[in-house]
């Protein structure tokens, strides 16, 4: 997610712009930039890559003003360049604009202002907003930020400036984070706390569509019909630490927290974003089978995924770890749709089977998390998650669009498309899971004590088990593993002893009386079992049951998994352990 942050006051804007997005990091960024009010006019820095690669062009090339505007991207719309950092300026540079946020109508907006006359320079959707404005310009800033907001559709958090008010920065939000801070030495914007700490503890909170006007001394809040409007200032009392957590003692309980949202946003990208173009284009009777290849919790989507494309479409699909697919000669051709699975789109194996089926003809398509990515280039069809950057090494959300996306192209390729309602709800169906946190935190905190965790399930159960299985070894250094029900008596349950504990899955209802003798199986041997279920089943004191919103079973992974990444999580930070950053482990498998 981009950050950004403003400054109006008597200090050198520059050190503190750069100083605030580097508060702003932890956001995930892939360019960043900063424009500033100098003598004759907007003076810009954009440069893609670290903050340190902005901040060597700014020695080589020093800007400065006292008022200005600062941004790290995360790419959505166009891949990281330079050109498409922001701020970015309208085509007479009399506006700047830094952008938070997704423009779902950037087209049509930007196919009227180029049917005008009006050249654009970077592929992003947030240009429209600056060339937008600057056509709505009418010698008041604050009327036109309205008539400019009013036009746009989706969400947006702006820092927005005019060559005309040298003294004045607008905020302006929906659906994505400002704050306003306040100090004797000048007034901030910013998309976070921890970006302006340092300089001040007291705050507004904006709410969606409300409008602040900064000067250097004074702050004013209006309302979309431009009165005046009075809000509370708020004290923080955070470390800068827990600050850009949110407040959470860890990225990845933060990211847990953030599923329902980037879910949302995800089935948005289906409705009426470009991830719906991608999709509609692709027709499945070109292809014989679909092979899904990606590694470790990507891999276990695609697990998900067999269960749903094969049920829905009636259509053969093969799962495989792309380490394996790389090297076994795989029987695809053109008649093959291979689908890679990917948050970072950079895992070396991966890439290493992606081009392994583009040589043996397959049509690749790709489900990504980083805009610009390898995968992400190189596949002949890409659809991207909304997940935004995601810090904790152990995947959570990016997991979870993924399955969105998947379950999206099973619905489309069975034209089953009556089930998307039922897909919306999963975000909702999740919020509801939150109100047992305190239950999952209690049950995890027993658990520490393991040696050694099960997980069991049937059918697609058996697929989140997998999951389940991984997210709780990777963070709590627990041994756990996986197994399908029905194979516990062919080895496994030799293993099963006094007091070992065995999670067991039940979602797919027409096998609840199959995984449910499986657990008194177990049990009848001494263990205890955690019950994950959407179906009633009575409680002992050897049986544990969390119950789980009704859904249908196809979709039942999206909400086990969030039961099963609380329970890693709680058994981790009850452990005392590393959680974003577990030992041995890297975000993204760059080598083999
Ligand atoms: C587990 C986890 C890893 C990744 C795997 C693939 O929590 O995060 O197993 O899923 O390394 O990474 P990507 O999705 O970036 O290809």
């Amino acid at each position: 997610m981009c950050g950004i942050i403003g400054y109006a006051g008597d200090e050198c804007a520059v050190p503190i712009i750069v100083d605030g997005l580097k508060r702003l990091e932890y956001r995930g960024y892939d360019s960043a930039g900063i424009a500033v009010f100098g003598k004759d006019g907007f003076e810009v820095a954009k440069q893609k890559g670290r903050l340190s690669a902005l901040e060597k062009k700014l020695e080589s090339t020093p800007i400065s003003g006292f008022m200005g505007i600062g941004h790290t991207r995360w790419a959505t719309h166009g891949e990281p360049s330079d050109i498409n950092s922001h701020p970015h300026l309208g085509s007479t540079s009399k506006i700047a604009v830094v952008h938070n946020g997704i423009i779902e109508n950037y087209k049509h907006l930007k196919e009227r202002l180029e049917q005008r006359g009006i050249k654009f320079v970077s592929q992003t959707d947030s240009e429209v907003v600056a060339q937008l404005a600057e056509r709505y310009y009418d010698g008041d800033l604050l009327n036109t930020v309205i008539k400019t907001t009013n036009a746009l559709e989706g969400s947006y958090a702006l820092g927005i400036m005019c060559l005309d008010d040298p003294d004045t920065i607008i905020a302006v939000k929906k659906d994505n984070p400002l704050i306003v801070g306040v100090s004797e030495a000048g007034n901030f914007i910013a998309s976070d706390v921890p970006a302006i700490l340092e300089h001040t503890n007291k705050v507004y909170y904006m709410d969606d569509k409300e409008i602040a006007v900064i000067t250097k001394n004074s702050v004013q809040f209006y309302n979309m019909d431009k009165e005046p409007i009075t809000k509370q200032l708020e004290t923080i009392t955070w470390s800068v630490d827990s600050a850009e957590k949110g407040g959470y003692p860890h990225f990845m309980l933060k990211e847990i927290m953030e599923q329902p949202k980037v879910m949302r946003d995800t089935i948005q990208t289906i409705i009426a974003g470009e991830n719906k173009k991608v999709i509609d284009a692709i027709n499945i009777k070109d292809f014989d089978k679909i092979v899904v290849t990606a590694c470790g919790s990507a891999y276990n989507a695609g697990v998900v995924s067999k269960y749903v494309f094969e049920r829905l479409c009636r259509f053969s699909c093969e799962v495989e770890l792309a380490s394996e697919f790389r090297y076994k000669d795989a029987i695809v051709d053109k008649r093959t749709l291979v689908i890679l699975v990917s948050q970072s789109g950079e895992t070396a194996d991966t890439i290493a089977a992606m081009r392994e089926a583009k040589n043996k003809g397959a049509t690749t398509l790709s489900i990504v998390n980083v805009i610009g990515s390898t995968i992400a280039k190189e596949t002949d069809h890409t659809i991207y998650t909304a997940a935004g950057p995601e810090i904790a090494v152990a995947t959570t959300k990016a997991f979870s669009t993924q399955l969105v996306l998947l379950y999206t192209l099973a619905i489309k390729f069975s034209g089953s498309e009556s089930l998307m309602d039922e897909l919306k709800t999963i975000p909702d169906k999740i919020q509801e899971i939150f109100e047992h946190v305190d239950y999952i935190q209690k049950y995890a905190a027993a658990c520490i004590g393991y040696k050694s965790i099960f997980f069991i399930g049937r059918n697609i159960d058996y697929a989140i088990a997998l999951e389940g299985s991984l997210k709780l070894k990777e963070i709590s250094y627990i041994h756990s593993e996986a197994y399908a029900g029905g194979e516990l008596k062919h080895g496994t349950i030799s293993l099963v002893e006094e007091n070992t504990l065995v999670v067991t899955i039940a979602c797919c209802e027409r096998l609840h009386g199959k995984i449910l003798s499986n657990a008194e199986q177990v049990i009848s041997r001494g263990a205890k079992v955690l019950f994950v279920s959407n179906c009633k089943t009575e409680e002992t004191d050897k049986l544990s049951l969390i119950k789980l919103p009704q859904i249908n079973e196809l979709f039942s992974p999206s909400l086990s998994v969030i039961v099963l990444q609380l329970f890693s999580y709680y058994v981790a930070a009850n452990k005392g352990l590393d959680i974003d950053k577990p030992r041995n482990l890297a975000k993204s498998v760059t080598v083999e």
